[in-house]
């Protein structure tokens, strides 16, 4: 058997041991040599061990069935046993026990109906009642349990709009276990009868534990608060559930207490009628979808269309000679709910207060945001939506160099003066990492130093970068609110709108961060800790404060902004997107400009299909987010695994691991890989606690140089062409493979057989190879895997740009549209001109945006001097697309007349200087 260790997660060791478990007692019912049955027999006996400690936390099969199957084979009843295994196992697979009874007796069964069920139709599975799982928590013996849940059975009425079992669990640590671990659970209902420890001493649920422990140390919490304690630790893991706390004690001592995620309180009683009605309340809650819900009806609505959208209600197309393949593909229902009409119902994004509104408000109870607002253009407007929002023409803004582009020109429309930060290069993979919090603090100090914080506006960083890493945002905010207390804070996080489903990321993301802080701000114990720090920075030199961890003043302003792709990471039609708000001075001064930078950047014929499905993607994600994500975990660690381990893989390939793309001193935790051959699983929750910099594991990143083949060359010739797989990001030498919500574990082990494929290929052809084919894959791996062009840094504004050389800020718009006048341009040629004058000493400023694909941020940005290593890294990168540059004409730079036309500003004086005067 399969050791528990190698199990990345409970989940996978539960479905596998379910198909040992069938393939043994069927095999069983064949078997007649007697030595064979009782090595049969042995595992049998071994997966029923195994598997009754993971079946206590789920409803189906149950303990009850799960326990009778037992006893069956433990009374020899074979065929039964056999029966009753595939047919729990064919029902875990199908999902099929979560729309009726599955009976498990031989002669009950009905076989026709059985069958019928894997043939069940999207829509009448749509139209079946959703299925959850209740959380009971109480120690109880087996009759009381049996009690509990009749009661709960009884509730049950024909008009429910879901119908749920329930799980009871003794104790609190088996409470956390069952909610990190059953993704059916979404109520808990707290009683008191609770204990604290779990009896259940299993290595793989047990790890469910170790980071609650760590945080939240609930070895200390006393008896009597076991259940609001409860309910507060769900909250930090699980906070889209609902909690009910049944308590004995007095509504005084309840009152005051952090009861987390608890949505009612019952003293003392044993109304099951009412907890049902409040169980079912709470779902619909999350199930709610106000602005679909409104658009399937306005589609259902008979209307005349007269106004200009001849595709609303099909008419254009069903009239049409020529185009009526169009509506026979997508079918009817896309164009009866096309429509721009705010009445009848639907409302308008520009100025929501009906069905919008409400849904913008659900997502926003969904990310933990104050305010969220929708977006049908992407997050390249999002982006620049906030940051026309809150960045004043003069404002100092601090960008990570290698953002995405929408920033950029975000900047330039904005009127900002821009520091760039240069991110830790990984030229090994021609790839950039993250800007380390010192370069940040760096910056800051020195603006500080130059009297010019009061002007720095904004932080503006990715997370996570489209490779993968996360920043420790908590620490960044934290810091950079010790030198500049009001700094708003920009996190992109394109990539990261699942994260918030997951508790390892949760904690990673900009609104989590936000509410802990507010949170931790305010504490007493924050306040005398700030003092004590304080006292030790009086005399220290701008180098101690680059070394300390520094502590947010009491009195800071937690001001922070995200923006979420959903459509990259969830489910939305392309181009949705949010913006999240967790800015508390938002309404005080942020709303109105906010609200023209809306205008200015959303269209007047927004999409409602886009909206319509970021109102259902939230939907999902309040259900079923949790259990999505910790699949797309899984599906990616497996496929981690499996590529670090296969012998033929390891020959050509590489799987990234932390250990190769962040620097050792910026990972604390001394985790280097998350899985390794000798020593299987690390757990992930140490170094996401506290970490610089963490890779997020579902993002893969392979190194192919080993193949001779560069990134491009592999994703579109033998990815693309050969196979048919897609991706969407190489380096030099790697090719990104990302997972996402819908990776399932045979597209995992699809993508595993094609590159064994390719390595047994590449091993063939290596075999058979001339001398001279040898020497040329030869050097062309060592090309890939030993040259590398070194990655240049962000080299400085000219100094037309700057307002001083004190300090690197530049002004990117007088730059950008200096450059609209052609007479102020020139075109060098790479290896002509332009290597000329730099070689002669010559300062050179780009005129455009240079922006390759790979990597796909600015290597130059408008105003930028081009230095040599730019020079050299241009001429190094082998790529065709290449933004911005025309190879025929050479790289677009400003003439010295254009410069020397700019009225330079005076430079400051140094103070000394000034005080002589
Ligand atoms: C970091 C980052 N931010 C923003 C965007 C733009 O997002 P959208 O495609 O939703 O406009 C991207 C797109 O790839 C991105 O990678």
């Amino acid at each position: 058997m399969v050791s528990v260790s190698d199990y990345y997660s409970a989940t996978q060791l539960r479905a596998d041991r379910w198909s040992s478990l069938r393939e043994a007692s069927s095999a069983l019912t064949r078997e007649t040599q007697a030595r064979k049955i009782t090595g049969i027999k042995a595992r049998i006996a071994e997966l029923f061990d195994s598997l009754s400690v993971v079946e206590a936390y789920w409803a189906f099969p149950g303990m009850a069935a799960f326990n009778h199957m037992r006893r069956q084979f433990e009374h020899g009843n074979f065929d039964e046993l056999a029966f009753a295994v595939a047919r729990v196992k064919r029902a875990l697979t199908t999902g099929a026990y979560r729309r009726r009874e599955i009976p498990l007796e031989r002669d009950s069964v009905d076989e026709e109906e059985h069958n019928d069920e894997a043939m069940l139709s999207p829509e009448a599975r749509a139209m079946s009642r959703p299925y959850f799982e209740i959380l009971i928590v109480d120690s109880v013996n087996e009759q009381q349990e049996r009690w509990l849940k009749n009661n709960v059975a009884r509730m049950r009425r024909p008009e429910d709009p879901f119908t749920y079992e329930a799980v009871v669990v003794p104790s609190l640590e088996d409470a956390l276990i069952a909610v990190l671990f059953n993704h059916n659970i979404q109520a808990i209902v707290v009683r008191p009868g609770l204990t604290l420890k779990s009896r259940n001493a299993n290595e793989i649920l047990n790890k469910y534990l170790s980071g609650m422990r760590d945080t939240d140390g609930i070895d200390d919490v006393i008896p009597e608060n076991y259940g609001p304690e409860l309910c507060r630790l769900v909250a930090r893991v699980r906070p889209e559930l609902d909690a009910y706390l049944v308590t004995e004690r007095s509504v005084e001592d309840i009152a005051g207490m952090d009861l987390g995620i608890c949505r009612r309180v019952f003293y003392n009683q044993e109304d099951f009628m009412e907890l049902h009605l409040n169980i079912l309340r709470g779902v619909a809650a999350r199930n709610k979808t106000p602005f679909f819900t409104a658009l399937v009806n306005y589609s259902k609505q008979p209307t005349g269309v007269f106004h200009a959208m001849p595709i609303s209600r099909g008419k254009s197309i069903t009239r049409s000679h020529w185009i009526q393949d169009m509506g026979a593909f997508y079918g009817p229902n896309i164009f009866l709910a096309e429509t721009s009409a705010t009445s009848g119902g639907l409302d308008s994004l520009l100025e929501p207060h009906g069905p919008i509104k409400e849904a913008q408000e659900l997502a926003s109870r969904a990310f933990g945001s104050k305010q969220t607002f929708f977006a049908t253009n992407g997050t390249s407007t999002c982006n620049k939506i906030v940051v026309q929002a809150l960045v004043r023409p003069g404002d100092i803004v601090l960008v990570d160099r290698d953002c995405h582009k929408s920033h950029h020109y975000g900047m330039v429309l904005a009127g900002a003066e821009v520091v760039y930060l240069d991110s830790y290069p990984l030229n090994e993979y021609s790839m950039y990492g993250a800007v380390p919090l010192r370069e940040i603090k760096h910056q800051l100090l020195a603006l500080k130093a130059a009297g010019k914080l009061d002007r720095v506006r904004m932080l503006l960083l990715t997370n996570c970068t489209f490779d993968g890493l996360v920043y420790n945002v908590e620490r960044v905010m934290e810091e950079c609110l010790a030198i500049k207390p009001d700094l708003i804070f920009l996190w992109d996080e394109a990539w990261f709108a699942f994260a918030r489903f997951s508790p390892t990321y949760r904690q990673r993301t900009a609104m989590r961060t936000a509410n802990d802080l507010r949170k931790r701000l305010r504490t007493e114990d924050h306040a005398r800790a700030y003092k004590a720090q304080q006292k030790e920075l009086e005399t220290a030199s701008d180098e101690d404060w680059l070394d300390a961890r520094l502590i947010a003043p009491p009195a800071a302003r937690v001001r922070v902004y995200a923006t979420q792709s959903t459509h990259k990471t969830l489910t939305s039609l392309r181009q949705g997107s949010m913006i999240h708000v967790n800015d508390q001075d938002f309404k005080g001064e942020v709303e109105q400009s906010f609200h023209e930078a809306y205008m200015t950047h959303t269209s007047t014929s927004p999409n409602y299909q886009i909206i319509a499905s970021l109102d259902v993607g939230r939907r999902q994600v309040e259900l079923e987010g949790f259990e999505f994500v910790q699949r797309q975990i899984e599906a990616a660690m497996s496929m981690r695994r499996a590529i670090a381990s296969h012998p033929l893989l390891k020959k050509y390939f590489k799987v990234l691991a932390a250990g190769d793309m962040i620097p050792e001193h910026h990972r604390q935790s001394g985790v280097s890989s998350y899985f390794d051959v000798e020593q299987g699983w690390t757990d992930m929750f140490e170094c996401w606690e506290q970490d610089d910099f963490v890779l997020d594991p579902t993002r893969v990143t392979l190194a192919v140089g080993g193949t001779g083949w560069d990134g491009d060359t592999f994703k579109n010739e033998v990815l693309m062409d050969k196979y048919g797989i897609q991706i969407n990001k190489t380096s030099r030498n790697t090719v990104l493979f990302m997972t996402n919500i819908g990776t399932t574990r045979s597209s995992v082990a699809y993508l595993i057989e094609v590159l064994v494929e390719i390595a047994n290929e590449l091993d063939e052809l290596l075999d058979d190879a001339s001398k001279m084919e040898r020497l040329s894959f030869d050097r062309r791996v060592k090309n890939l895997t030993e040259n590398f062009p070194p990655l240049p840094d962000f080299s400085r504004f000219h100094d037309a740009f700057r307002p001083d050389d004190i300090t690197p800020e530049g002004d990117i718009r007088t730059a950008y549209y200096l450059s609209y006048d052609e007479k102020n341009c020139d075109y060098l040629e790479l290896d002509g001109a332009l290597h000329d004058l730099l070689e002669a000493g010559e300062e050179v400023v780009s005129a455009s945006f240079i922006i390759p694909y790979p990597p796909g941020f600015p290597i130059l940005v408008p105003g930028q001097v081009i230095s040599r290593e730019i020079l050299a890294f241009m001429r190094a990168l082998d790529v065709n697309e290449i933004h911005g540059y025309r190879a025929d004409l050479g790289l677009r730079v400003f003439t010295a007349e254009a410069l020397a036309s700019l009225p330079r500003p005076a430079k400051p004086k140094p103070a000394a200087a000034l005080k002589k005067d």
